[in-house]
């Protein structure tokens, strides 16, 4: 039987369809076997709101698990020790005194800033329990093997430099094989973190101090930090932002960490014909391609595109929906994929614009038919991570603001008069002059 070469939508634009890729992403990413339950039981916007949902069936997809695998928890390091260099960026040093994980899971991520000194006390939420049956005594040991990581990045950072076909198959195994926390975020998020990711120490036990397992709508407490890694996904951004700024007390931090939604590949590991395929098509659209091209998966997909925020922010969005919520951003990272592989999405924006760049400037074109906002820059980052900072709208900034602004530094002068203090004081200036 003769393939069809275009998808024709409703408004009549005709989309090529590309077979060499169709082939490649399901060899990559493979086809549902069907709908995932966390997206039919715990995704409020596929089943209809935080409180349409089923809690008691949620149930079963709480866990029991006490340990997770290295590659899981090294999976969850690099995240955290992501969040702890941005806040280090922005000049934050102190330790908060509560904090609140939205959308925990394990709640690895909560009990590491926890354990990095980060808060005093550590709350988290999940709407089912995988997180009260974790082992925090093994999380330590655990934690004390991403230094076993640090010597394989080495080798690894070595044998990068082969071309493939002088690698021996040991070396390959090591460079391809292996996700250490500094690779796992080079190869998906162009991001080559410092090797103190390896040695970073936790000061104290990885303990959680209170898991709430619940509906964050529900809560009615303060917090100097709250955190959603991976998880602001699953609400309606405005919902979310109104509540976390209610929970924020006045001058708290905020971290968003999400995917993007307009990257080539979507979240939910949806693929098919061409890239940006859920985001150029209509609701009705992509429902009409998958009758077409995948019965068998066309449930599990309609569920996995339904359970991200259906108003698909751009970071523009969220920046501007945060601050309408007094929630002002002070750091802000969209990394860009380190290359054009990737196992969830099969080819990266980055990859297709190596490529072939047409594909992505007419799924652009495509796409602005309906949200002519878009623009080349939100096709490419994977993720984007920001630190926002609650302020009063209403705020005016004082002289002692500006006082503080400035830090005692500016005013302040050595002049020692120990000859020893005085030789070392010459010596600093001739090493900053370089004089
Ligand atoms: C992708 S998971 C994030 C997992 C975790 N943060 C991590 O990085 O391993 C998103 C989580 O958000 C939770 N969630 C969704 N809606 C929620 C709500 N209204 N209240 C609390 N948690 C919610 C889901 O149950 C799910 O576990």
């Amino acid at each position: 039987m003769k393939k069809d070469e275009v998808f024709t939508t409703s408004d009549g634009r005709k989309i090529p369809l590309n077979y060499d890729f169709y082939d490649y992403a399901k060899d990559v990413i493979g086809l549902p076997k069907g709908v995932s339950q966390d997206f039919e039981l715990a995704a409020s916007n596929t089943t209809g709101g935080a409180d349409a949902m089923d809690y008691e069936k949620a149930k079963v997809l709480g866990s029991s698990k006490a340990r997770l695998s290295n590659a899981a928890y090294a999976a969850r390091w690099s995240p955290t020790y992501l969040f702890k260099t941005l806040l280090e960026g922005a000049g934050i040093h102190q330790s908060f005194k509560t904090m609140l994980d939205i959308g925990c899971g394990y709640a690895l991520q909560p009990r590491m800033i926890k354990a990095l000194g980060i808060t005093e006390h550590c709350t988290a939420i999940d709407l089912y329990d995988r997180a009260s049956m974790i082992d925090e005594d093994y999380l330590r040991r655990q934690h004390g093997r991403m230094r076993w990581y640090g010597l394989i990045d080495k080798l690894q950072e070595r044998i990068i430099r082969k071309p493939f076909e002088k690698m021996s198959n040991l070396e390959r195994a090591i460079l391809y094989k292996i996700n250490t926390p500094r690779r796992s975020m080079r190869t998906p998020r162009g991001y080559l973190s410092s090797r103190e990711i390896f040695r970073t120490p936790l000061k104290q036990k990885a303990h959680l101090d209170e898991l709430i397992i619940g509906n964050v709508y529900d809560v009615d407490r303060r917090f100097e930090l709250i955190t959603a890694f991976s998880s602001a996904e699953w609400f309606k951004m405005d919902e979310l932002f109104a509540k976390v700024s209610d929970m924020l007390e006045d001058g708290g931090v905020f971290y968003l960490f999400v995917a993007n939604y307009w990257h080539a590949g979507t979240a939910g590991r949806i693929f098919g014909h061409f890239p940006f395929l859920t985001q150029r098509l209509s609701k009705e659209d992509f429902k009409r391609y998958l009758e077409q091209y995948f019965p068998d998966q066309t449930e599990a997909w309609e569920k996995a595109y339904e359970f991200f925020d259906p108003t698909h922010p751009t970071l523009h969005d969220y920046v501007d929906c945060a601050t309408k919520h007094g929630m002002y951003p002070i750091s802000q990272f969209s990394p860009v994929a380190g290359s054009g592989f990737s196992h969830k999405y099969a080819v990266t924006t980055r990859g297709w614009l190596e490529m072939e760049p047409h594909a992505v400037e007419s799924a652009l074109a495509d796409i602005r038919k309906t949200r002519p906002d878009i623009r080349y820059s939100d096709l490419l980052p994977l993720t984007h991570h920001v630190l926002f900072r609650k302020v009063s709208p209403d705020r005016k900034a004082t002289k002692a603001d500006f006082a503080k602004l400035k830090g005692p530094f500016h005013d302040f002068h050595y002049r020692p008069t120990n000859p020893v203090m005085k030789k070392l004081r010459s010596l600093a200036i001739k090493l900053n002059s370089g004089k």
